[in-house]
């Protein structure tokens, strides 16, 4: 490890199958106005919603709620439960979703008592928050992001046709998340497949970078393998609970900075992601399932042992006789192979891109990278590889 860093992580996560149980107990470390926010109805299907207002209510909390928050969550809504949070004077804001509630929560958090306008302040300046910062908690029905454990908020502005993010510091991490595997039960397959690659791109964007010895890698070499072997479970027997509560802990651990930590990191998958969302509104997993390989093909030859490494490490092949330019492509092809395993879309055709989208996502999209800095052209091409 070469980088210097500072490790701190102050959510506490309750897992389990009677995680909910410790709700009641955290709620009495806040005061009486709670702000309940959940997506489009899927937890008013499962009971979940019932279950929490009961303890809501058995706690003696004044609740006000936001419903309906879309996937990929809006701007708008962000606005909205702001001004929920000024006018109620709200003491905790309880995410009860996947992804979007929490990142949603989490804006609504930072922005509530903001001077000026959050999006400009903290989405596209990436300021610092001097202002209040309202406590945000989860229960959580999705594994995928890890925004249960972490700082991370994507917002789409519709208005600007913009879907950006950013990692706030750990005062605006969840307090607490309760992770109980049996609530992604009732996850329709593509967006359970669509979770489990959003997790394993996280894993790849830290991983591909950097040349030294470095615990982290091995740390995501060892979270991939978990992954993938639960993945693999998961899509024949969505109800096996191991599978379900490794696939939970792995989308956890994998963006909680712990696989991070001492690495330069990539991230331009999920830059161009962004893009393509915005313009399509795609769920965040598919949209990386289509970038991943166009991509990695276009950058294996500047990091090429590590591609390398990637084929023998996670995935167990073989790479004695082959060139390393053949064994970094085995590496690739199995993840290709996953991601057809996982039944997701291979082509941006496929999410609803147009082609005259794909310049306007080409020069929309925050150019970065890890072993190669991408410009716009090169996006482009990626781009043109997955039409
Ligand atoms: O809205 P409801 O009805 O709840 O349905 C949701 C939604 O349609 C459904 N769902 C969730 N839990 C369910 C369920 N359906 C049945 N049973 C359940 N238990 O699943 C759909 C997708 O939910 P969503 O929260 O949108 O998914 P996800 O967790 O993948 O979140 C995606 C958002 O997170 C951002 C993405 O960009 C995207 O905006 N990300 C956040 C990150 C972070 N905070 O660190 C990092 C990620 O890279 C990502 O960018
Ligand atoms: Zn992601």
């Amino acid at each position: 490890m070469k980088f210097d860093f500072t490790y701190y992580n102050p959510t506490k996560i309750y897992f389990g199958k009677n995680s909910l149980e410790n709700l009641s107990g955290e709620l009495a470390n806040y005061g009486k106005n709670v702000l309940l926010m959940y997506g489009k109805g899927s937890v008013k299907k499962s009971g979940l919603y019932d279950k929490v207002v009961d303890i809501l209510k058995g706690a003696d909390k004044n609740v006000v709620e936001l419903s309906g928050i879309k996937s990929n969550p809006s701007y708008s809504q962000l606005k909205e439960g702001a001004r929920l949070v000024r006018e109620n004077d709200v003491d905790l804001i309880l995410a009860v979703g996947g992804g979007s509630v929490i990142d949603c929560a989490k804006g609504i958090s930072v922005s509530a008592y903001c001077e000026g306008d959050p999006w400009e302040r903290y989405w596209v300046n990436f300021e610092d928050v001097n202002n209040k910062i309202v406590p945000v908690a989860s229960v959580l029905t999705m594994a995928g992001t890890g925004s249960e454990m972490n700082g991370g908020s994507v917002i789409t502005n519709e208005e600007k046709t913009l879907k950006n993010g950013r990692v706030f510091p750990s005062n605006v991490n969840p307090k607490f998340s309760i992770l109980n595997p049996e609530y992604t039960y009732t996850v329709p397959k593509y967006q359970m497949a669509s979770g489990i690659f959003d997790t394993m791109s996280h894993l790849c964007e830290q991983y591909f970078s950097g040349d030294d010895d470095n615990t982290t890698d091995y740390i995501l070499e060892g979270v991939m393998r978990s992954l993938i072997n639960s993945a693999k479970t998961a899509m024949k027997d969505s109800e096996n609970y191991e599978a379900r509560s490794n696939i939970m802990w792995c989308a956890a651990i994998g963006l909680n900075t712990v696989t991070g930590l001492s690495k330069e990191q990539d991230w331009e998958v999920h830059m161009i992601e962004h893009q393509i969302g915005a313009y399509t509104d795609c769920a965040h997993g598919a949209g990386l399932a289509v970038v991943s390989v166009p991509y990695y093909m276009y950058i294996a030859k500047y990091g090429i042992d590590k591609f390398v490494r990637f084929a023998k490490n996670v995935w167990g092949i073989n790479t004695d006789g082959m060139t390393k330019e053949q064994a970094a492509e085995s590496g690739i092809g199995a993840l290709a192979e996953f991601i057809k395993m996982l039944e997701l879309p291979v082509s941006l055709r496929e999410l609803g891109v147009t082609e005259d989208m794909l310049p306007k996502i080409a020069n929309s999209t925050v150019p970065g990278g890890g072993y190669k800095k991408m410009s716009a052209d090169d996006i482009l091409n990626v781009l043109k590889e997955c039409f």
